[in-house]
């Protein structure tokens, strides 16, 4: 939530010439993080001695205007922001950068503040005035009141470091903080507590991003930093200490990203670009680590065999679409390793007293590996004994650093708003280390082990050939159906949390109401919600992999159709009885039922993509939501 940029360079760099570039720069870095918020977005300069500001409501087109309108002088150091709104409408006033000290010192902050209230009445006692209704204007206001107490310029270079520290102790909550004073040209000042912060190295220049797409386009050195610290940059260098003033060290790693990854690539959203990679990441994901017999390598996993063999039982925290990945992995694991496996939204975990221990394995899966509830579930895992495993996409995120070991799903970065990739590739994690406990504990049917090893390494193919036949229909279909406002999702079995993502992904890209079910659960009371011309996507099980459960489908096909609603159906190609009864059926390739979720799911992304799309609605970055969710 919020993206968060920092540059400092020098005049003269070779792309320059003598100018400082800072607000292109930042601008650049805004748009690579506009993923993160877009109720807002603004920028602080700084020219001679003097912080320059411009900031707007809305997306960051309305700031890129309103700097063309009004162009910022050549600076070598600036700061930016994209806002994800907390506390305060999305307004012009509550936009970041807050200025404070007679708007000598500028700040931009990520994450809550949650005793601004006493902070704010304590400062406006000493006569300070707000002029905005955030919690980062109190943090600026109380920033720039340490600074002056501690005798503000004439106290040395290094007051505003501490002026940042003795901010940092008063503040409870979350945050990253980035400060600018004009009494201090060359430098930025930046603490993060519980809030991501990645620092780029470059050449006579320096960065600050929430992520590394923030200066990619600039750097690949990066670094990684820990908890509670205190980074001061300059061009020239950056140095990192911790809450109390002592050195402190970060990770430098290399960005492996390609720059390009985070371009459309004549796609005409990120989201659709993103559905069509899902081929090549779900071969990443699988890469190096699957053999068809079913055995799986897991290098740098982090967590012994020994501790792996003696699990008892597994819990997956997780949210969102995370969560529905997690609730695929759940059927696996149960079947293949006999071991019992919890699914729970993060956010509720820890305030269940849930039954945790040294012989228990959370996995907690996070695209970003920043997402603050999932962060606090793991937080409280370790706390409680347990091991814990990152299933993440984000190489150096907080949620793999704090976990006891990690599985990367390496699908490349993921800029659309709403999960696809990033979904297929947390199932397949999901099920390599299924399949990896099966192996470990010698559980499971060795033929079925060995066939889904197979079928898995088939994957990748599969979706690919989907993807090209189905595009047109789906696109035609979402088109026939854009004035609907409500549509249902039901599924059975691992066809339950396909139906709740595309149910979600409806929500989230189209603004209607668009609700997942257990197609058993229809009869128990969602059934009153058909009505004539109602449209029900169905997640039909195989045929012939669980004709059971096939049978069961049929027979709710019948209740639907009989209350007058419109079966759209996703099946397996060669599925006639489906076929003679939905109004359309989407067909997917044939897989064991445990695959069929990274074929299933996949029709039902494209649908929301056509959907919204068809609607005129911005697919990429859905109103109210941002990627990240940093805060809980
Ligand atoms: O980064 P994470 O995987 O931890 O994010 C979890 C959810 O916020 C996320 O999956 C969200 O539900 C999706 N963006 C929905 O498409």
């Amino acid at each position: 939530m919020c993206g968060i940029v920092g540059y400092a360079g020098r005049v003269g760099l070779v792309e320059t010439g003598t100018a400082g570039r800072a607000a292109s720069v930042v601008l650049e870095g805004l748009r690579r993080l506009e993923y993160r918020g877009y109720d807002s977005a603004g920028l602080a300069v700084m020219a001679g001695k003097e912080v320059h500001v411009r900031k707007r409501a809305g997306k960051l087109t309305n700031l890129t205007a309103l700097v063309e309108a009004d162009p910022l002088p050549d600076a070598v150091v600036g700061i930016g922001h994209t806002r994800w709104a907390t506390h305060g409408a999305p307004t012009d006033a509550n936009a970041h950068p807050h200025l404070a000290d007679n708007d000598r010192l500028a700040v931009i902050h990520n994450g809550i503040i949650e005793n601004y209230r006493s902070l704010r009445d304590r400062l406006v006692e000493r006569g300070h005035v707000f002029r905005s209704e955030t919690d980062t204007e109190v943090a600026a206001v109380l920033l720039a009141d340490n600074y002056r107490r501690l005798g503000g310029d004439q106290a040395g270079t290094g007051v505003l470091e501490t002026a940042v520290r003795r901010t940092c102790a008063d503040l409870e909550g979350s945050f990253t903080l980035l400060a600018v004073h004009a009494e201090h040209p060359g430098l930025i000042v930046a603490a993060r507590r519980d809030s991501p912060l990645v620092v780029g190295l470059g050449d006579g220049e320096n960065f600050l991003g929430s992520d590394v797409s923030g200066f990619i386009d600039f750097t690949r050195r990066a670094v990684e930093l820990g908890q509670d610290q205190v980074v001061s940059l300059t061009a020239e260098g950056v140095t990192i200490t911790d809450f109390g003033g002592l050195s402190a060290e970060g990770r430098e790693f290399t960005v492996d990203w390609e720059a390009a990854a985070a371009t459309k690539d004549g796609h005409p959203s990120f989201m659709t670009k993103e559905i069509h990679e899902q081929p090549e990441a779900v071969r990443r994901t699988l890469q190096g680590r699957l053999d068809v017999d079913g055995s799986v390598t897991l290098g740098g996993l982090g967590i012994s065999d020994e501790v792996l063999k003696g699990i008892q039982k597994i819990v997956i925290v997780a949210c969102g679409t995370a969560s529905y990945a997690g609730q695929i992995a759940k059927y696996a694991i149960e079947r293949w390793c006999r071991i019992p496996v919890e699914v729970d939204l993060a956010h509720e975990f820890r305030y269940r007293n849930p039954l945790v221990d040294v012989r228990t394995l959370v996995v907690a899966v996070s695209q970003s590996g920043e997402t603050m509830d999932t962060l606090m579930a793991v937080r409280y895992a370790r706390e409680q004994g347990a091991t814990v495993l990152a299933i993440c996409n984000t190489v150096g995120a907080t949620i793999p650093r704090e976990s006891d070991g990690v599985l990367y799903t390496h699908a490349g970065p993921e800029v659309a708003v709403a999960s696809t990739k990033a979904f297929l590739t947390q199932v397949t994690a999901g099920l390599l280390l299924a399949l990896h406990l099966a192996r470990l504990r010698g559980t499971g049917d060795p033929i079925e082990i060995s066939t889904a090893a197979a079928e898995l390494l088939e994957m990748p193919e599969k979706i690919q050939c989907m993807l090209a036949t189905s595009k047109e229909r789906i696109a035609a279909l979402a088109a026939a159906m854009a004035d609907s406002t409500a549509v249902l999702f039901i599924g059975r079995h691992v066809g339950h949390p396909v139906a709740m993502e595309g149910a979600l992904k409806l929500k989230e890209l189209a603004y209607i109401h668009a609700e997942g079910f257990a197609a058993g659960e229809l009869k128990h009371g969602a059934i009153a919600l058909i009505h004539e011309g109602l449209a029900v996507f169905v997640v039909v099980p195989s045929p012939a992999g669980s004709p059971i459960l096939h049978a069961k489908m049929m027979s709710t096909i019948q209740e639907i159709k009989a209350r007058g609603g419109r079966v759209i159906a996703i099946a397996e190609e060669g599925d006639d009885v489906t076929a003679g009864w939905s109004e359309t059926m989407l067909t997917i390739p044939s897989s064991i039922p445990l695959l069929s979720p990274l074929l299933s799911t996949v029709q039902l992304q494209l649908f929301a993509a056509s959907f919204a799309a068809a609607k005129g609605l911005d697919v990429d970055r859905p109103r109210n939501l941002a990627k990240s969710v940093t805060v809980e």
